[in-house]
């Protein structure tokens, strides 16, 4: 048997399977750029009210995977799916599925924080606007909303004029992550979204995502195997496009069922 941590609680191999359907369900999921493929066969249920994170070396679908729970390589020429993926329960290829419903309901955010030109206020009011809300009490109400939801109300309630672009990086992309919320997502992924910001800013974020997860289903790529353990419930390993070990991540963690799991987490490739 493979052990990382031999001295950490292990719950019984026997746990009862969750009972809780998957918020998104992928299966069989295969991707390809260009023509080449870039995953291979990927079944991964999420479980609402949990933050899965997807690990492995760079290069290895992490991204991609992200980018086709939310459709949005899908003007990109040379992007080819096949697989299903659903959110509760519907498929989110359906030639009817309107994109963005879709990305509202799916929220995206980067490691580098994409602020758009404008105001603090107009940067979170922007999904709401497009959405065609334009009544000014209702837009107030809803970047209120969000920001405290975010945790930089109370930072930057006085400062919702300014330039987005004036914040703090761990600021800014609390903001990405304020802009993603004022929409009403169901489900929130994160593409390493600390991967710029220092440990201040990444706990802060990290403790962020503890809050939300109450009320959303959220995916958190990460290159830090550390990070992974603290904020995450779920973990998914990935190498080459396939999907080498997905489970509870203290289970993961300290009994892996794969040896690539047990090397990527001792550091000994990636
Ligand atoms: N826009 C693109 N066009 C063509 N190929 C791409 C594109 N984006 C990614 N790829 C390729 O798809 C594969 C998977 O890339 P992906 O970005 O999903 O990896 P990743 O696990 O997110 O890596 P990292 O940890 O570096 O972010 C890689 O081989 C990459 O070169
Ligand atoms: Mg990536």
């Amino acid at each position: 048997m493979l052990r990382l941590a031999p001295d950490l609680f292990v719950p019984p191999e026997s746990a009862p399977a969750q009972a809780t359907p998957a918020k998104i369900d992928v299966r069989g999921l295969n991707y390809f750029y260009d023509g080449r493929q870039v995953l291979f066969d990927v079944d991964l249920g999420l479980p609402p009210h949990k933050v899965t994170a997807f690990i492995g070396p760079s290069g290895c679908g992490k991204s991609a995977l992200l980018r086709a729970l939310n459709r949005l390589d899908e003007r990109r020429p040379g992007t080819r799916v096949t697989g299903t993926i659903t959110l509760d329960g519907e498929d989110i290829h359906r030639p009817d599925t309107d994109l963005r419903r879709l990305r509202r309901r799916v929220g995206m955010v980067f490691a580098q924080p994409r602020l758009f030109p404008g105001s603090v206020f107009d940067n979170v009011a922007y999904g709401l606007r497009t959405a065609g809300i334009d009544d000014l009490r209702t837009l107030t109400d809803r970047v209120e909303t969000a920001l405290r939801r975010a945790d930089l109300w109370d930072d930057i309630r006085d400062r919702l004029a300014d330039d987005a672009r004036s914040l703090s990086p761990g600021a800014a992309q609390q903001l990405c992550i304020a802009r993603a919320l004022a929409v009403g997502p169901e489900v929130l992924l994160l593409d390493d979204p600390t991967g710029a910001l220092d440990p201040i800013a990444t706990a802060r974020i990290e403790g962020l995502l503890a809050d939300l997860r109450e009320s959303l289903t959220i995916v958190v790529v990460t290159h830090a195997p550390q990070q992974a353990a603290r904020v995450s419930q779920r973990i998914a390993l990935f190498h080459d496009g396939r999907l080498v070990e997905v489970g509870d991540t203290r289970v993961v963690f300290t009994r892996p069922r794969e040896r690539l799991t047990l090397d990527y987490l001792t550091g000994r490739y990636g």
